[in-house]
């Protein structure tokens, strides 16, 4: 299949380049480069280097290659960024987003699949989250990835666009030959930060909040390696090109590791005690998010299979220490 990458030269979006281009499919990619790295693709991926906002730009690659789908990465991914500049991830994870689907339409391609995530839930009712568990976010960057699922259902109603939106929890990890990795600027998540601290790039790691009503008193995640979440996304692009319908799926293992579990396998595994700093709690953070994997381990016999916490800090420690600066083209 020709599959167009929004956001590919990014954390999850490169990956999934990789494992798309290793299948022999052809992996076209758009990124403003913002927040992308271009070291992270194959070289023979073809990447254009615009905002999804540019419908030039877009209407340019959709008319030189015949597209077969999307997949979607392209957006803003900061919870507390959000709190303070709710307008930044509206303008970009909505609006923006919906420009894709409207040069998409005029171009008749019909298929794409969505990055959504476990914060369109809010605060959990319910020991884990089903898909069908109710939707009030805690944050404007939650909100944004709920308004733009809804946005999708209108689409296949207009019967113009069929979607699978893949609500991932906790992305982590790196790829395992330890040449693919995580490296965002600022970093928010808490495996590359208690990484870099562990390395020494890092003076003290912050553990942001320490009374919640959890086991330890900080924040539970359900975390999925990055290689395990790409395969969730190839049965995707497999089940919509046998016509499946317009749906949303959790990606998680169902099982939660809290924070100061995450720190002490980070110091496990790369044999430094660290300092920690307990902090805060952040805003917008749930205490916990906990998927229930059910619908997409039942439908599509997808099961995690490198998505244990031992093995996702293992690999991601093989990408930090081989990349100690991360990716040194800096976009
Ligand atoms: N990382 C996670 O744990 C996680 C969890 C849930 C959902 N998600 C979603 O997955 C997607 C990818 O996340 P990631 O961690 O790879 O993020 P990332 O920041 O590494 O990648 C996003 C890429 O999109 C590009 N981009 C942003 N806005 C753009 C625009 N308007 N036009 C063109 N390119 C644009 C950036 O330059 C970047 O390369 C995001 O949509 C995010 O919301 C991520």
């Amino acid at each position: 299949m020709n599959i167009l990458i929004t956001g590919g030269a990014g954390y999850i979006g490169s990956h999934m380049a990789r494992m798309l281009s290793k299948y022999d499919h052809s992996v076209e990619v758009i990124d403003s480069m913002e927040n992308g790295h271009r070291s992270a693709l194959p070289v023979k991926v073809v990447i254009t280097v615009a905002n999804i906002s540019d419908k030039k730009a877009l209407d340019t690659i959709f008319s030189a290659t015949p597209i077969d789908a999307v997949i979607h990465f392209a957006g803003y991914i900061n919870v507390e960024e959000s709190v303070r500049d709710p307008y930044k991830y509206f303008s970009n994870n909505v609006l923006n987003s919906m420009n894709l689907l409207e040069v998409m339409e005029a171009h008749g391609v019909n298929k794409i699949i969505f990055s959504s995530t476990a914060a369109i839930y809010g605060t959990p009712q319910t020991e884990k989250l089903a898909e069908n568990h109710s939707k009030l976010p805690t944050s404007p960057y939650g909100l944004s990835k709920w308004n733009f699922e809804e946005l999708l259902r209108y689409f296949d109603q207009k019967g113009t666009i069929r979607s699978i939106s893949l609500r991932y929890f906790n992305a982590a990890g790196a790829s395992l030959d330890g040449e693919n990795g995580e490296d965002h600027a600022p970093e928010s998540h808490i495996i590359p930060l208690a990484l870099k601290t562990a390395s020494g790039k890092q003076k003290e790691f912050y553990l942001f909040g320490t009374q919640y009503p959890t086991r330890d008193g900080s924040c539970i995640r359900d975390y999925i390696h990055v290689e395990d979440l790409c395969r969730a996304h190839l049965l995707m692009l497999e089940a919509l090109a046998a016509g499946h319908g317009t749906d949303a799926y959790n990606v998680g293992t169902g099982d939660g590791v809290s924070n100061r579990e995450v720190v002490g396998v980070v110091k496990k595994v790369t044999g430094v005690d660290f300092s920690v700093v307990e902090s805060d709690p952040r805003p917008g953070d749930p205490h916990t998010l906990v998927a229930d994997v059910t619908r997409l381990q039942s439908e599509f016999g997808w099961k995690p299979i490198h998505s244990d916490i031992k093995s996702i800090v293992e690999s991601a420690w093989k990408w930090t220490s081989g990349h100690p600066n991360g990716y040194e083209d800096r976009h």
